[in-house]
């Protein structure tokens, strides 16, 4: 993690229960802020990042986020926390857990995109915002943005998704499935120590990285232009991609936030995704990455269909859902035109 700017920490010191029914003694919540919230505290943008990020935009999503940037620090006042159950500060498998006098690890009990937002609304209310002006996530971000404008549709006055669902689909379960399954057959992975399962999570990478991409960005990318019997340039990207999450991530983290991602039904106990959908009143912008394998387009039609203040824009790009991260051009031009007051 490249930590420009310090991360800050907040404490909350009372038990926090899980969707699951678990409690947390405590919660840690580690986030960032740029900017200053202005004296109406009517500036706030609120980030949610996606599953191996961290609470630093600036770090993973330069470009739309900083200086000059369509969502500056000269104009806003930008929160982003990392989501608990990861490794990048707040409370997940790393934590020390009081009662046993050493960290969870592989014990650290299921955490849903539910408790994420529950966490954010906590981090809400200790730096004093009320009203957002815009709720920004993609992927998993975009998840945690939708539960949560669901919750509270009148927190925010504009909400941006983008390569996101309403529900984890059965694809995306299955890719979670595949990718836990490499890392339970590593049998390190529920050690006591920060590097179990590295080898699993470097294979999970490997499959995760063939649905961010697709088989034309492949063939953009990592052709070879000599023929030859092996050492081929795909080959290598995804061995680096794999080694480059293991030297910064932690697997018994990235399995527990797959589950996480599977847990991710804005419907779920209310009716249906549609039925929650309908009562969103935020101004929505909905974006798709038109050759998302992951998160296809299908998905954010239904989202621009079911949300009655959203309109649907797709960026015509070949990099599939890492799209979401790489196309800031294009997301900043259109994010600009939303945030015209
Ligand atoms: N062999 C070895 N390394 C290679 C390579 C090859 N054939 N081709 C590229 N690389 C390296 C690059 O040098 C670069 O290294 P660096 O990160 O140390 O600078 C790295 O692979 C990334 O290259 P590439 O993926 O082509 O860059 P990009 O700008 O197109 O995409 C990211 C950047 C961050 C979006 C992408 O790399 C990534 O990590 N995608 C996954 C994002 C993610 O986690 N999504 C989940 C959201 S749910």
């Amino acid at each position: 993690m490249t930590d420009r700017c310090p991360m800050n920490t907040f404490i909350y010191n009372h038990p926090f229960t899980l969707e699951c029914g678990a409690v947390l003694p405590r919660l840690e919540v580690g986030y960032h802020t740029f900017g200053e919230l202005s004296s109406a505290r009517s500036n706030v943008v609120w980030i949610c990042h996606a599953l191996t990020a961290n609470s630093d935009p600036t770090d993973w999503w330069n470009g739309l986020v900083g200086e000059g940037c369509a969502i500056s620090p000269e104009r806003y006042f930008i929160v982003c926390a990392n989501i608990i159950g990861s490794c990048y500060g707040s409370s997940g498998p790393l934590s020390l857990d009081p009662e046993k006098g050493a960290s969870y690890f592989a014990s650290f009990p299921l955490v849903t995109i539910r408790d994420m937002v529950k966490a954010h609304r906590l981090l809400a209310d200790h730096l004093g915002i009320g009203e957002i002006c815009l709720g920004i996530g993609g992927s998993m971000g975009g998840y945690q943005v939708m539960e949560w404008a669901v919750q509270e549709p009148a927190r925010f006055a504009k909400i941006c998704l983008l390569a996101t669902s309403a529900k984890e689909s059965p694809w995306g379960v299955a890719i979670h499935e595949a990718q836990r399954l490499a890392i339970e057959a590593d049998p390190t992975w529920r050690e006591a120590r920060p590097d179990a399962g590295a080898a699993g999570m470097r294979a999970a990478r490997g499959i995760g990285m063939l649905t961010y991409r697709n088989y034309t960005a492949f063939g953009n990318t990592q052709a070879d232009e000599e023929e030859k019997l092996q050492g081929f340039k795909a080959a290598s990207y995804i061995r680096y991609q794999g080694e480059k999450l293991v030297k910064r991530f932690n697997a018994q983290s990235y399995h527990l936030l797959t589950r996480a991602m599977d847990s991710h039904d804005v419907g779920r106990d209310r009716g249906g995704a549609a039925a929650s959908l309908e009562k969103l009143t935020s101004d929505t912008l909905v974006i798709g990455i038109s050759s998302d394998i992951l998160c296809p387009v299908s998905e954010q039609q239904f989202l621009a269909r079911s949300i009655p203040t959203a309109h649907l824009e797709v960026i015509d790009s070949p990099f599939g859902h890492d799209g979401f991260l790489v196309e800031t051009s294009a997301i900043a031009a259109l994010l600009t035109e939303q945030l015209r007051p």
